[in-house]
């Protein structure tokens, strides 16, 4: 592995591909879908497919970026060398320009947000005052343009120290603190008066809700949330030593985010419901509740501020590793410099994401597209964040268990790993189960 690769310690690397986990993908993206679709039934088919699919594709991304030692495109090649195999590669490094585009959008509100809750914004503030003040300032076109250029500034700067001396770093600190504040937010929602029928909605399963389209967006939010179907985790495998256990590593990643996106729900929805708002209010549904949370609870005005400021940071380890896919793949391939290469991919997701940072107000069209009928930003999230992150998955299953095999897969992850117990249901799983539930659910055969 060359000099400008770098490598992941060993705590390292469970640390940041947790950090690349966690992120707006639980607490703003998940919260957001759920209350859209109607609760609990989606909350289920999430948790199936985490359990069903992603985490068997999980461990074939860690395992295969470490076999290879390269970015997604590289990592193809290098099993198939001169076969259409790279394309999948290809398509990773573009939804990862697109992910990036939008995801830093939201990442910017958080910035925002902290600066207004530092400033003594959500004093008093209740629900109506709270849902103005968000319009107010996602029709702030400047201020959008503003945020989106902060937060890929951020990340191109992380990016360009490399990774043990820029991702590691900021992702190791955090998330026990993060963690900590999403404790004592839970409390003050679940005691709010009202908030038993927010916890219902979260919880119990709406038969009739079921829908392809709930379908393919619960499982499309189980790739996102794990960074899955684009690479992410294949690159972050490449840095990863042989001695890494990395079925355990795979499950604990799982479980630590699936975790944190459960919590998230158990404090949007009864805060919701317990404020008389809906819940499918779409993506400004997080801005929308914790302020009024905050402002009803003992020291909210220090839990306000620090919660965005965290919020921020597990969103930047997840925008690093998004950047990564594209700088990983023309360090390795083109042999680019990294810090002129950060800048150029932060660049263009720069000027990708405009018209999804003036979707939310600023400009009336992007708001609401004709045809669609919904702005930009969810459009462009469905589109990489739904579907190509569950295409890209379909292909890199069938890769690693027919194309590589799981069989040679097996030896990369006896690496670390001397008995790995559950390599029949695994090898199983991602060669039938995984790549005929996503087919069967893109094309919404399955109910
Ligand atoms: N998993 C990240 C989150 O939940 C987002 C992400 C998606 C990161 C795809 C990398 C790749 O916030």
């Amino acid at each position: 592995m060359s000099e400008q690769r770098g490598n992941f310690s060993r705590v390292g690397f469970i640390l940041a591909a947790a950090g690349s986990a966690v992120g707006l993908g639980n607490l703003w993206r998940f919260p957001y879908t759920v209350g859209n679709n109607g609760g609990g039934l989606f909350v289920l088919i999430y948790l199936l497919s985490v359990i069903i699919i992603a985490v068997p594709v999980l461990l074939a991304e860690i395992t295969l970026g470490r076999h290879t030692g390269k970015n997604p495109v590289g990592a193809f090649n290098y099993i198939k060398p001169g076969s259409q195999w790279k394309l999948v590669g290809y398509m990773g490094v573009i939804s990862g320009f697109m992910i990036l585009s939008y995801y830093s959008v939201i990442a910017g509100w958080t910035v925002g947000y902290f600066v207004k809750a530092i400033t003594g914004g959500f004093n008093g503030i209740t629900s109506a005052g709270a849902t103005a003040s968000f319009t107010a300032f996602t029709s702030n076109w400047w201020l959008m343009i503003g945020l989106l250029a902060v937060f890929i500034f951020l990340t191109v700067y992380v990016i360009s120290r490399g990774v043990s001396g820029g991702i590691e770093k900021y992702s190791r600190i955090l998330m026990p603190v993060l963690l900590g504040i999403l404790f004592l937010l839970l409390i003050r929602s679940l005691t709010l008066k009202g908030a038993s029928k927010g916890v219902v909605f979260y919880l119990k399963p709406d038969i009739k809700a079921l829908s392809p389209s709930l379908v393919i967006q619960a499982m499309g939010q189980a790739f996102f949330s794990l960074s899955l179907g684009m690479g992410t985790m294949i690159t972050y495998g490449s840095y990863v030593s042989k001695k890494e256990n990395l079925p355990s590593s795979a499950a604990w990643i799982a479980f630590f985010d699936t975790f944190i996106a459960i919590m998230a729900g158990f404090i949007i929805f009864p805060a919701i419901f317990s404020q008389g708002m809906s819940p499918d209010q779409g993506s400004g549904v997080m801005f929308n509740t914790l302020p009024v949370l905050f402002a009803k609870m003992p020291a909210g005005a220090i839990f306000g501020p620090l919660f965005f400021l965290l919020l921020a940071i597990a969103a930047l380890t997840s925008t690093i590793s998004i950047l990564e896919v594209p700088v990983a793949y023309f360090i390795d391939e083109k042999k680019t410099h990294r810090k002129k290469t950060a800048i150029f991919v932060g660049l263009i997701a720069f000027l990708i994401g405009i018209p999804s940072a003036l979707s939310q107000g600023a400009v009336g069209f992007l708001t609401d597209l004709p045809l669609f009928h919904i702005g930009f930003l969810d459009l462009m999230n469905h589109i990489w964040g739904n579907l190509s992150l569950s295409l890209g998955a379909f292909f890199i299953a069938i890769f690693v268990g027919h194309i590589w095999k799981s069989s040679n897969a097996l030896n990369e992850i006896k690496s670390g790993c001397e008995k790995f117990t559950v390599y029949g249901v695994w090898s199983f799983a991602i060669k039938y189960i995984a790549p005929v539930l996503i087919l069967l659910i893109l094309f919404g055969i399955v109910l």
